[in-house]
C-alpha cells in the first residue's frame, strides 16, 4: 500500500429536505453570496426559487451561464464579477461544471493573475480562495466533495483537470437526490459512467498489491452503478436508486475508497478530455467510448487484476479461461451494459466527422505532453485505440 495523508473537510449534507439547512449554514459566510448556476435548468425545476428562499437575508449576486464542459472566457467572466461584487462567498448550484467553476471563481478571485495559471502550470496550486459551497443537481463527478477542477479553453483545445488542493474543498455539500429527478436519462447515465471510471483509475492500479479494503470498497461501487442505474433510467424519481448513484459518485472521488493507491496518469481521462474539448460531448459518454479499448489495452499487462473484475464485479464465471481470456470477458460485459444504458460506443456519436480526427485526437494529445511516454502510451497507441472506436 502506498503511503498517504487523508484529508476532506467538506461537510456533507445528505438526502431529502437537507436545503433547509443552508439558510443557517450561510450565517457564517458574509453578505454578499456570488450564486454561480448552469444553463437554466434550476430555473425550470424549481431549486433556483428554493434556493433564493434559503439566502433570503442576503445580497445575492445572480450569475447563470455557465456552461457544460466549463470555458476559459467564462470563468474569466465570473471571476471578473465576483471581484467587482466583492463577493463574500460564492455558492454553485449544479452539476460538475458548476461546481467546479465555483472552485475556480473562488480561487480565482483572490489571486492576482489569471486563472488558466492554475491548469497551465501543474505545481501552481491555489493558495488561498473565498469560501465556496454547493448545491448538487447533477451526479457524477464527485466534485462537491473534492477539491478538483476542470476547465477548457476552446482556441487550443484544451481541457485540463487539477487537483486544487485544499484552499478549493468546498465548505459543505448540500445534496438532495431528490434534486436529480429531472436529469434526463443521457446526463444521468454520462454521469454514472463517470463514476466508474473514476473507480477503475485507482482499482487497476498497484495491481500487483493485495489491497483488500480498497478493491472491496471499489467493486462496490462499480456494481452499485451497474444495479442503480438501471433503476434509475426506468422510475426516474425513485428516491433510493437516486440515492445511491449519488453516495457511489461521491466515494468514488472523495477519497477514502482510493487510498493507498495511485492513479497513474489517468490516460482515459485524458483521452475523454480532448473530446470533450473538441466535440464539447458530455464527459462521461466520452468516457464510455474510451473507456473500453484504454482497458482492453491494459488488460494485457495485468490479466490477473481484470480477471478479479470480471469475477467479482460482473460475477462471471472464468473458471475455464486464462486470466486474459476472463480479463476481456469481463470488458465485454462493460461494453454490453454501457450498450444497454444508451450511452455512445464511437467516436462518431461524439461528432467525429472523418478519419482524420483519429489522427488529430491522438497527436493532439501527444503535443499538449497530456500523455507522457512514462505510461508506455504513445502516438501509435493512442492512434490504435481511438481507430478501434470510430
Ligand atoms: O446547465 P444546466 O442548464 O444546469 O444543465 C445541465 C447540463 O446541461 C444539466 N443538469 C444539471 N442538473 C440538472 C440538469 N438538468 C436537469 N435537471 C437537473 N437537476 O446537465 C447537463 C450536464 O451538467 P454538467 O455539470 O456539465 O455535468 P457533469 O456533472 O457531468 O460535469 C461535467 C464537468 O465536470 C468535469 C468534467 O470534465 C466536466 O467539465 N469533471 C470534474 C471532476 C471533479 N471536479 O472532480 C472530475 C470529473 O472527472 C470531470 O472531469
Ligand atoms: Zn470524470
Amino acid at each position: 500500500m502506498l503511503n498517504f495523508e487523508f484529508y476532506n473537510p467538506t461537510r456533507n449534507l445528505f438526502g431529502k429536505g437537507s436545503l433547509e439547512k443552508l439558510h443557517d449554514l450561510m450565517e457564517n459566510y458574509g453578505q454578499n453570496i456570488l450564486f454561480l448556476y448552469g444553463g437554466g435548468s434550476i430555473k425550470r425545476n424549481g431549486i433556483f426559487d428554493k434556493v433564493m428562499e434559503q439566502l433570503r437575508d442576503k445580497n445575492v449576486i445572480e450569475m447563470g451561464g455557465v456552461e457544460s464542459n466549463p470555458t476559459l472566457d467564462t470563468l474569466r467572466r465570473c471571476i471578473a464579477r465576483c471581484r467587482e461584487e466583492k463577493a463574500d462567498m460564492v455558492l454553485g448550484v449544479g452539476g460538475g461544471s458548476v461546481m467546479d467553476s465555483a472552485k475556480m471563481v473562488a480561487a480565482g478571485a483572490v489571486y492576482d493573475g489569471d486563472v488558466w495559471d492554475f491548469l497551465a502550470n501543474h505545481d501552481q496550486l491555489p493558495q488561498k480562495a473565498l469560501p465556496v459551497a454547493t448545491v448538487v443537481t447533477m451526479v457524477g463527478t464527485g466534485s462537491e466533495v473534492n477539491q478538483n477542477f476542470v476547465l477548457t479553453n476552446p482556441q487550443t483545445c484544451e481541457k485540463v483537470g487539477k487537483n486544487g488542493g485544499d484552499a478549493c474543498f468546498p465548505q459543505f455539500a448540500i445534496c438532495d437526490p431528490e434534486y436529480t429527478y429531472t436529469v434526463g436519462p443521457y446526463q444521468t447515465a454520462s454521469g454514472a459512467f463517470d463514476t466508474i471510471a473514476h473507480v477503475f483509475e485507482h482499482y487497476f492500479a498497484e495491481a500487483d498489491q493485495y489491497m483488500p479494503i480498497q478493491d472491496g470498497m471499489q467493486e462496490a461501487i462499480i456494481r452499485a452503478v451497474i444495479t442503480e442505474l438501471p433503476r434509475v433510467l426506468e422510475e426516474p424519481d425513485h428516491y433510493e436508486a437516486r440515492a445511491n448513484l449519488m453516495w457511489a459518485a461521491q466515494q468514488a472521488l472523495f477519497g477514502i475508497a482510493d487510498m493507498g493507491k495511485g492513479h497513474g496518469e489517468r490516460v482515459e481521462h485524458k483521452m475523454e478530455h480532448i473530446l470533450s474539448a473538441k466535440y464539447n460531448c458530455a464527459h462521461g459518454a466520452g468516457l464510455a467510448v474510451v473507456v473500453p479499448p484504454f482497458r482492453r489495452y491494459m488488460c494485457k499487462l495485468q490479466p490477473k487484476k481484470y480477471r478479479q473484475f470480471a469475477e467479482n464485479v460482473f460475477h462471471l464465471d472464468c473458471t475455464s479461461l486464462s486470466d486474459y481470456e476472463a480479463g476481456i470477458k469481463g470488458i465485454e460485459a462493460l461494453e454490453a451494459f454501457i450498450h444497454s444504458v444508451g450511452l455512445p460506443t464511437t467516436l462518431r456519436e461524439l461528432g467525429a466527422s472523418g478519419p482524420d480526427d483519429v489522427e488529430f485526437l491522438a497527436s493532439e494529445l501527444v503535443k499538449q505532453g497530456r500523455v507522457t511516454k512514462g505510461t508506455g502510451i504513445g502516438y501509435n497507441e493512442l492512434k490504435e485505440m481511438y481507430a478501434s472506436v470510430y
